[in-house]
């Protein structure tokens, strides 16, 4: 496994591999790695030839009063993972390596960032987006793999990826849960014991609300159970509940036979965010 921090000698191996025929595969992640990073190693693993895993906590993606400090950085262990999952090259910058002081570029898409996790943190995104080009630019990738766990992103990349003709293909892959339900996250350290028991309201109210569309509830029936239920969950404050179309995060019609149900919380200082596709029998 080489360990690289410089972008082009990251460009110049990967090339090298391309060059020998090698089908690429990149995973983005911020490090603190679990299960959930890991699902998306070893999904890549099975598919490509290398296996780039990136790991940057990257400034430009969080608000000016978020956790960018904080957040948790693990490097050892991560690289301990990363070569068990099959990584073959870790591209580990420091934040110089990526950001001049001078950059003057952000990519940004419209529209579907605006909702939900683009209301709630308005910069996000083009963070998001901005980094993730350029990780696409320095690692060149035939595939690129990311969670459903934050389902908006996974479409705002897949969008941005159509948008701008990149020739990568966008993988997603499911959501990967602790045995009692709460979706993996690196934000799930900073939770007490007792805010991690109140935090499994966020998947069981999920799971309701896809047993009610499999029982044939309206979309809004739906949303209003589950916005019911976090808003009198003890322990919990949430920031939006609702049932919306999966592909443009738009609101959905009375007889639409898919939809995604999002939610995010605070749990005490601690954002979580979850999600569960729906499906709807035939009326
Ligand atoms: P990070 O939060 O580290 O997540 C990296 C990838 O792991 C994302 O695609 C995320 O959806 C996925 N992931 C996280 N928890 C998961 C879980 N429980 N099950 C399945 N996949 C999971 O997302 C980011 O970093 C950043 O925004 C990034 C894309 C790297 C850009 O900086």
């Amino acid at each position: 496994m080489d360990v690289l921090s410089s972008p082009n000698d990251v460009r110049c191996l990967v090339r090298r591999r391309r060059a020998s025929g090698h089908l690429i595969g990149v995973v983005p992640t911020m490090g603190a790695l679990h299960e959930g990073h890991l699902s998306l190693i070893r999904a890549a693993r099975a598919e490509c030839d290398t296996v780039v895993t990136t790991i940057f906590v990257n400034p430009t993606q969080f608000g000016p009063d978020e956790d960018f400090e904080r957040y948790p950085r693990t490097p050892e262990a991560d690289l301990e993972l990363c070569r068990e999952a099959g990584t073959s090259i870790v591209f580990i910058p420091n934040v110089d390596d990526m950001y001049t002081p001078d950059a003057a570029t952000t990519v940004t898409v419209s529209g579907i960032t605006r909702v939900f996790e683009g209301a709630s943190r308005p910069t996000h995104f083009d963070g998001v987006t901005t980094v993730v080009a350029k990780l696409f630019h320095i690692t060149e990738p035939d595939r690129a793999y990311f969670g459903q766990k934050d389902y908006q992103q996974q479409l705002v990349i897949r969008k941005m990826a159509s948008d701008l003709n990149w020739p990568v293909t966008i993988v997603t892959c499911p959501v990967v849960r602790d045995a009692d339900g709460l979706a993996l996250s690196s934000r799930n350290r900073y939770l007490t014991d007792s805010q991690r028991r109140q935090a499994l309201v966020l998947n069981q109210a999920l799971t309701t609300a896809a047993e009610q569309a499999l029982a044939g509830h309206r979309p809004w029936q739906i949303e209003n159970t589950l916005t019911e239920t976090l808003k009198h969950a003890d322990g919990i404050r949430p920031d939006y509940a609702a049932v919306v179309d999966p592909d443009t995060l738009q609101s959905v019609p009375d007889d639409c036979r898919r939809a995604v149900a999002l939610a995010a919380v605070w749990v005490g200082s601690t954002r979580l965010i979850d999600n569960r596709l729906l499906t709807f029998p035939e009326t």
